[in-house]
C-alpha cells in the first residue's frame, strides 16, 4: 500500500494554547507530508509494496534504514494526531485502562512521572511510549522514528519529542511541553481503544 497523509481530526487551532495552529501546520503539512512523500519513493522497488504499514515498519527495521525511518514516522504520526484532542488530558481514564495502569505501572501519578521522564530523557529526537507487551503495560522510549512495534510491543500512547513538535510553542523547554501535552491534550478514549484491541 502506498502512504497517504490523513487529515487532522480537528481544526489547526483546536489544541491551542497547548499546541498552536502554527505548530500543527508545520508538523502535519510539512513534516508528516515529507515522511509520506519520501516513504512512497523509498517503498518503490523495496519488495514491501504490497504490505500493510505495520508490516512495512517491522520488516524494514534494521534492513532498509531510509524506508524504515519514513514508514516508522508515518505510522507514529498517524497515531500522534489521534492521541490528542481538544479538552483532552485529565485524570479520568476509562476503567479497564486505569486498572491496568494501577496494577502494572504503580498508579496514574507514577505512570505520569515515568512517562514524562522518558520523554525528557530521550537524548535527541525520538518518542516516549505507553506500550502493551507480553500482556502488560510498560513505559519506554525510542530514538528517531523507531517505535514499540519493532520491539514486539503495541504502542498505546506516544509523544513526539522531536523539536518540530514543540519548538515554536515552547522553544527548548521540552519538559513544559510534555506536561502540557499529557495534562491537557491526551485522548484517553483512543488509548483505551488501542488497549482493548491489544489485550483481547
Ligand atoms: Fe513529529
Amino acid at each position: 500500500m502506498s502512504f497517504s497523509l490523513p487529515d487532522l481530526p480537528y481544526a489547526y487551532d483546536a489544541l491551542a494554547p497547548y499546541m498552536s495552529a502554527e505548530t500543527l501546520e508545520f508538523h502535519h503539512d510539512k513534516h508528516h507530508q515529507a515522511y509520506v512523500t519520501n516513504g512512497n519513493k523509498l517503498l518503490e522497488g523495496s519488495g514491501l509494496e504490497g504490505k500493510s504499514l505495520e508490516e512495512i515498519v517491522k520488516e524494514s527495521y534494521g534492513k532498509n534504514a531510509g524506508l524504515f525511518n519514513n514508514a516508522g514516522q508515518h505510522f507514529n504520526h498517524i497515531h500522534f494526531w489521534k492521541w490528542m484532542k481538544p479538552n483532552g488530558g485529565g485524570k479520568s481514564l476509562p476503567g479497564k485502562l486505569q486498572s491496568a495502569i494501577d496494577s502494572d505501572l504503580g498508579g496514574f501519578d507514577k505512570f505520569r512521572d515515568d512517562f514524562l521522564a522518558a520523554g525528557a530523557g530521550q537524548f535527541g529526537s525520538g518518542w516516549a511510549w505507553l506500550t502493551f507487551k507480553d500482556g502488560k503495560l510498560e513505559v519506554t522510549k525510542t530514538p528517531n522514528g523507531e517505535n514499540p512495534l519493532v520491539h514486539g510491543g503495541t504502542p498505546l500512547l506516544g509523544v513526539d519529542v522531536w523539536e518540530h513538535s514543540y519548538y515554536i510553542d515552547y522553544r527548548n523547554a521540552r519538559p513544559k511541553y510534555l506536561e502540557a501535552w499529557f495534562d491537557s491534550l491526551v485522548n484517553w478514549d483512543y488509548v483505551a481503544e488501542l488497549h482493548e484491541a491489544a489485550s483481547k
